[in-house]
This record gives C-alpha cells, sequence and structure tokens, in this order.
C-alpha cells in the first residue's frame, strides 16, 4: 500500500472552524464545501459530505479493506482441534506460547476497536478517513469474532483467554501503556484545537496504530505464522493471515494520517515530540521483547525469544522509518523475512479469490 499522503504543502485555514461532529444543528446558509477545507483535525468543512474526495489514499484503503472480506467460520478448524486434543500432537511450550498469544490478541482487537470508535472517531474530521474507520470497526469486530470461533471450536476456557489481560503481566503491562494515551481523548470534555490537545491525539494514534497494531500484532502474527509454515494450527494460521492483511492496512492508513496531520500541522512536529515519539517506539519494543520471553521461555519450532527480540527491533525501525523518525536501534535485518510474503496483498488463494468475487456479487448472495 502507498503511504505518501497527498497533499504536501500545508494548509490554509481560511474557512471557520465547523461542528466535528456533524451531529449539530444544520447550516442553511454555508456555502458548498471547498476541497481545500475538508482537513484531518479540527474541521473547516462539513464533515457530513463525502465528496468531494480530498484523501484519496483514504477512500482506496475503504476499497481495498471491502475487497479483503472474510469471515472466521469460512475456515475449518477440524484439523486444529485433533491436534489440540492429541495427547502428542503438540508440545507444553507450543500449547503455553499459543494460548499466551491467543490471550493477548482476545481482548487486544476490543481495546482497539474501542479507542478506534470512542477516541479516533471524535477526533478524526474528515469525511474519507470516518468512511475506513467505519470499515475498519467492523474488521476489528471480525477479528473479535475470529478468538470467540477460536476458543468454542477448540474448547479452551474462555475465562482464561479473556482474562489474561489482566491476570498475566506482560499482556497486562501493554494494555496498560497503550491505554494511557486514549483516556483522556475518551472524555466527552476532551477536544482538539489547541496545539497540546493535538498532540494528545497524535500520541493515541502512535500508541494505537503505530506501536499496538504495527508493532505487537506482526511479532504475534509471526508465532502463529510460524505454527502453520509447520503444518500445525493450520486453522488459526489462516486465520491469522488474514488478520494480517487487515492490520497491515489499518497501519497504513494509521501512518497516512499521522504523516497527514504533521503536513497540515508543522507546528506540533517539533524535535522534542519527535524524540518522544521515538521514545514510544522503544518503551513498545521493550515491552513487547518481555512479552515474547513470556510467551516462549524455551523457544519453539524454530523460533526463539531473541529472533522474536531481533524481529521486534526491525520493526520498529522500520515504523520510525514510516514516520520520518530516526531509527531507534543500530540496523538490524529481519530474522523472518517470510513475514514480507505473508503480508502481500496480490498473494491470495483461489479459495480467497473465489470467495471475494461472491461478496463483490453480493447482491445475489442469498442473506437469510
Ligand atoms: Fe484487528
Ligand atoms: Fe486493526
Amino acid at each position: 500500500m502507498t503511504t505518501h499522503p497527498d497533499v504536501a504543502t500545508p494548509r490554509q485555514a481560511t474557512a471557520p472552524q465547523v461542528d466535528p461532529t456533524g451531529l449539530g444543528a444544520i447550516d442553511r446558509s454555508a456555502a458548498r464545501v471547498n476541497v481545500e477545507d475538508k482537513a484531518m483535525i479540527n474541521a473547516r468543512a462539513d464533515v457530513n459530505q463525502l465528496l468531494p474526495l480530498k484523501y484519496t489514499w483514504a477512500w482506496e484503503k475503504y476499497l481495498a479493506g471491502c475487497n479483503n472480506h472474510w469471515m472466521p467460520t469460512e475456515v475449518s478448524m477440524q484439523a486444529d482441534l485433533a491436534l489440540w486434543k492429541s495427547p502428542d500432537g503438540l508440545t507444553a511450550d507450543e500449547r503455553h506460547a499459543i494460548k499466551r498469544n491467543l490471550g493477548f490478541f482476545a481482548t487486544s482487537e476490543s481495546l482497539v476497536a474501542n479507542n478506534l470508535v470512542l477516541a479516533v472517531y471524535r477526533h478524526l474530521t474528515n469525511p474519507e478517513c470516518r468512511q475506513y474507520l467505519l470499515r475498519q470497526a467492523f474488521e476489528e469486530a471480525v477479528h473479535t469474532h475470529t478468538f470467540e470461533y477460536i476458543c468454542e471450536s477448540l474448547g479452551l476456557d474462555e475465562g482464561e483467554m479473556f482474562n489474561m489481560y489482566r491476570e498475566v503481566p506482560s499482556i497486562t503491562d501493554k494494555a496498560a501503556w497503550a491505554l494511557q494515551f486514549t483516556e483522556h481523548l475518551a472524555d466527552p470534555e476532551f477536544t482538539t484545537g489547541t496545539p497540546d490537545n493535538d498532540r494528545q491525539f497524535l500520541r493515541d494514534l502512535i500508541a494505537f496504530y503505530v506501536v499496538f497494531e504495527g508493532m505487537w500484532f506482526y511479532t504475534g502474527f509471526a508465532q502463529i505464522l510460524s505454527f502453520g509454515r509447520r503444518d500445525k494450527m493450520v486453522g488459526i494460521a489462516e486465520q491469522y493471515q488474514y488478520i494480517l492483511r487487515d492490520e497491515s492496512i489499518h497501519l497504513n492508513f494509521g501512518i497516512d494520517c499521522i504523516n497527514q496531520i504533521k503536513i497540515e500541522n508543522p507546528h506540533l512536529w517539533t524535535d522534542r515530540f519527535q524524540a518522544e515519539a521515538r521514545t514510544m517506539l522503544a518503551e513498545g519494543c521493550e515491552l513487547e521483547i518481555a512479552y515474547g520471553r513470556d510467551v516462549m521461555p524455551r523457544g519453539i519450532l524454530g523460533l526463539n525469544s531473541d529472533l522474536c527480540d531481533q524481529y521486534m527491533r526491525f520493526v520498529t525501525n522500520r515504523r520510525c522509518g514510516q514516520l520520518g523518525l530516526a531509527p531507534v536501534f543500530p540496523h538490524t535485518e529481519n530474522p523472518f523475512p517470510w513475514m514480507s510474503e505473508a503480508m502481500d496483498l496480490k498473494k491470495e488463494k483461489n479459495f480467497f479469490e473465489t470467495r471475494v468475487i461472491e461478496y463483490q456479487n453480493g447482491g445475489t448472495l442469498d442473506w437469510d
């Protein structure tokens, strides 16, 4: 996906500020929307009018998300269930790793969705970006559904899975770190419009889109896809591949949003704030390294926590580059080059291509 914002010059704020919710009284005498007045934050154009489009990158991601539609229940869990029930199918370390991995994702998808709907949506005041957020919110629901379906299919203890984010310290630490950046934004009294508050919003976008979805999810995907590459837990691995495909668009949307806000509000992106953003990514990396040691204390399937540490440092540097920040770590090679293959959006199975065509002709489907 492209990550280049469309607009290369700072926006001239000519129009007066408008209601950012789109739910206030209708201004009957307002002029028609001028595309130049559309902005990422602090709306100056009616947020209820999608057209004229300004940010084609947001609209393209909305279309890409729709074309990638999938449901977890379309993936068979028979082989996974047989392996999970077989006493010799998996080692104790492998079972531990799978459960810790699922336990992290089971509630993380809801944390991301709640931040999206209750915080990000309120403050991102552009209709084409909101159109994408609505699509993304649905995808997060599909991802949460996936973990419900996995728990049900394998007969996992749902209390254990959905409470890990409170009961397993290395998971709690990650969730608590991210939540500190959203608690102010979800406050109904909070509004953007001052440099301090606009930076609060940027911090939230960095914490959730870049660290949570763009760093932590990626090591989680690498762990499960390693099982799939060895023909173990192939149903879960297939579902993770579809989640990864969705998440790579979520991440790129978040990066494009941050970079576009920077272009329109260059006064926010000070040296001091850039240093703070790099510290956030470094902290996210540290938390993931601690969690990785918890998931794989001894190493499994050619995967060990040292390789996961290296992968996290590689991903951290890559995210810095995407945000225009200096890398946090010295040059680090990608220890899992096969991950880029797994997230290549063009590589679709025949089964998947067939189904996408069906969805694109959704009018003929039986919805009962
Ligand atoms: Fe997700
Ligand atoms: Fe996501």
